[in-house]
């Protein structure tokens, strides 16, 4: 199957590194981006020749993942309109609505949206997908077959759904980077140099992840093995909750479901 990838910043990147891995030939897949080094990059981190602009070589493809930032994709839309036929669109941009992208596209309507996050880079994302009722079973397994070799997949009930899972998974690994960054701090305010402080952070990090993964208990359960009473653990853990941090953390979500639904209605989308 071959597939073009439009927009290769950042998620654009992690979809084809992951998909090279998954299996996919590169010569099966066609990406495409307009700035330069964005396009140097790619043709030296993954080997992928890269164009600058949609031609008709998209005629060739069975799908389009349409990876630019949400405000230029009307642009974007309208560009690779003339080269639509049978080819499904999967577009990965954050809160703009299928009716929208459909209209855009000059009312083409085999599209899926998905919501991956950046661990699709190896192999290790999830991915929500939505779609309207009227789009066909074969559109939907093609979906399904891209998106889950770049990790897990999960359909949603709706595209109200789906920004939900945008501000939970899409946005998430910024969530646990800030994580990993505040501990790397604390590994240097203990005197860590810099090199071990990130070792330190991640590793437990990542362990801790992977056990919480592999374990059937609640994470409560997990927490609760590490911080006896009156001991050390126990005592940041009643410092984040003096501060509300978990509070804190479940609103930051809540935020950016927020500001997802705000580009679901920006003008132009209805
Ligand atoms: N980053 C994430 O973690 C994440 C997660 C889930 C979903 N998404 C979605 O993924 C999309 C891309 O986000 P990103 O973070 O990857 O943004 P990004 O790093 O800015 O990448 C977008 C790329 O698209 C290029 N582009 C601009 N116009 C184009 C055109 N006409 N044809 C082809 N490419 C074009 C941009 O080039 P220029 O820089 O020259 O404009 C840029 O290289 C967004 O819609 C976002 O909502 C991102």
């Amino acid at each position: 199957m071959k597939i073009a990838v439009i927009g290769c910043g950042h998620m654009g990147c992690a979809l084809l590194a992951g998909l090279l891995k998954s299996g996919i030939s590169d010569a099966h897949l066609i990406p495409i981006d307009p700035d330069e080094r964005v396009r140097a990059q790619l043709e030296q981190r993954l080997k992928l020749h890269c164009g600058s602009a949609p031609d008709a070589g998209l005629r060739a493809v069975q799908a389009l993942i349409l990876s630019v930032k949400p405000d230029i994709l009307a642009d974007v839309a309208r560009q690779i309109a003339p080269y639509l036929q049978t080819q499904l669109v999967i577009s990965v941009a954050a809160g703009i609505r299928i009716a929208a992208l459909a209209r855009w596209l000059g009312g083409y309507s085999r599209i899926v949206r998905a919501m991956p996050n950046l661990p699709a880079s190896i192999g290790l994302g999830i991915t929500g997908l939505a779609a309207l009722p009227s789009v066909r079973e074969a559109d939907r397994a093609c979906a399904e077959r891209i998106l889950s070799g770049v990790g897990q997949i999960v359909w949603c009930l709706d595209e109200d759904q789906l920004d939900a899972l945008t501000a939970l998974c899409g946005s998430g690994p910024a969530y646990v980077f800030y994580f990993i960054e505040a501990l790397e701090d604390a590994a240097r305010r203990l005197g860590f140099d810099d090199t071990r402080a990130r070792t330190l952070a991640r590793t437990t990090f990542t362990g801790a992840a992977a056990l919480a993964a592999q374990s059937g208990a609640a994470a409560s359960a997990l927490r609760a093995q590490v911080s006896p009473p009156n001991g050390t653990t126990a005592a940041a853990l009643a410092l984040f909750d003096a501060k509300r941090m978990r509070e804190a953390i479940v609103r930051g979500v809540l935020a950016a479901h927020q500001r997802a639904i705000e580009i679901a209605s920006a003008p132009g989308q209805d």
